[in-house]
């Protein structure tokens, strides 16, 4: 499959290495030029190209929430068989408030509505360490799932598919309205549940805590480790457990 990422931070990094050695064609895009993308995120095959060559016939959006808006222009006339993944959370700490998603709106129907196009949305619960280091062959015992939501089958699919192969079970998690089930402060959010117990999270998913389980975690989160997580996934996986289930 052709593959086109845009972000090559934490997740799109690690997109870019796992689908790589998958053995799809994988390029990939910041918003500053390929010149300025790190050798290492290319370590299993991938190609660092400018956005607009990055959208193919499936593209991955892996960026801070806020940039998503700025890349209608290249995703709203993609032919429609293209398959549109997004990452993102929404923080609304990090920078501008929403108020259509703090009144209700699912952050993935804000998304899809700002760019023009339905989209998938998945890897958005895992935090990067473990999404680093914690992928495991098809049929692993325990394997961590992933949910994934979006309103069209075939990128409900694709989605599912590609979730697999980064080294996930895939957990069809519903339409983008109701992805809210795995927004931040959801029981499924960063606690790395397997298949088993996914659907049980999901399902017992409470909206209207959400917003404020967020706050407690955040605050949580930096007094524990401050700005980074520095790898320590089983202490930050016991806050998110303690916190969310
Ligand atoms: N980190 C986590 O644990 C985690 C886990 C799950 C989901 N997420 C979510 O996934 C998304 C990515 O997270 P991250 O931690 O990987 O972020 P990150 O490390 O900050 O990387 C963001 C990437 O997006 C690129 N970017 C920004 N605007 C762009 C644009 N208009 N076009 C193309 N690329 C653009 C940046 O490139 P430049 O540097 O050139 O601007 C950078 O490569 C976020 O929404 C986050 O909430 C994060």
């Amino acid at each position: 499959m052709r593959i086109g990422i845009l972000g090559a931070g934490n997740i799109g990094k690690t997109l870019v290495q796992r689908l790589s050695a998958a053995g799809h064609d994988v390029k990939v895009a910041n918003s500053r030029g390929p010149e300025t993308i790190s050798p290492d995120v290319l370590a299993k095959g991938g190609r660092a190209v400018k956005a607009e060559e990055a959208v193919v016939d499936v593209v991955i959006t892996s960026t801070p929430f806020m940039s998503i808006p700025k890349m209608r222009p290249l995703l709203a006339s993609l032919p429609d068989d293209v398959t549109i993944i997004d990452t993102s959370n929404y923080y609304p700490h990090r920078g501008d408030k929403i108020d259509e998603i703090d009144n209700g709106q699912a952050e993935s129907a804000w998304v899809a509505e700002h760019i023009g196009r339905p989209i998938a949305k998945t890897w958005n619960t895992i935090i990067t360490a473990s999404f680093d280091a914690n992928d495991k062959p098809a049929g692993t015992p325990g394997r961590i799932a992933l949910p994934v939501s979006a309103d069209r089958k075939r990128d409900l699919d694709v989605a599912m598919a590609l979730v697999e192969e980064s080294g996930f079970d895939a957990i069809d998690a519903g339409k983008l309205e109701e992805s809210w089930r795995q927004h931040p402060g959801a029981p499924c959010y960063c606690t790395d549940l397997n298949r088993d117990e996914l659907p049980a999270a999901l399902a017992a998913t409470d909206k209207s805590r959400l917003a404020k389980r967020r706050e407690i975690m955040i605050a949580a989160m930096d007094e524990r480790f401050g700005m980074s997580i520095n790898g320590e996934v089983e202490p930050a996986v016991r806050i998110m457990r303690a916190l969310f289930l």
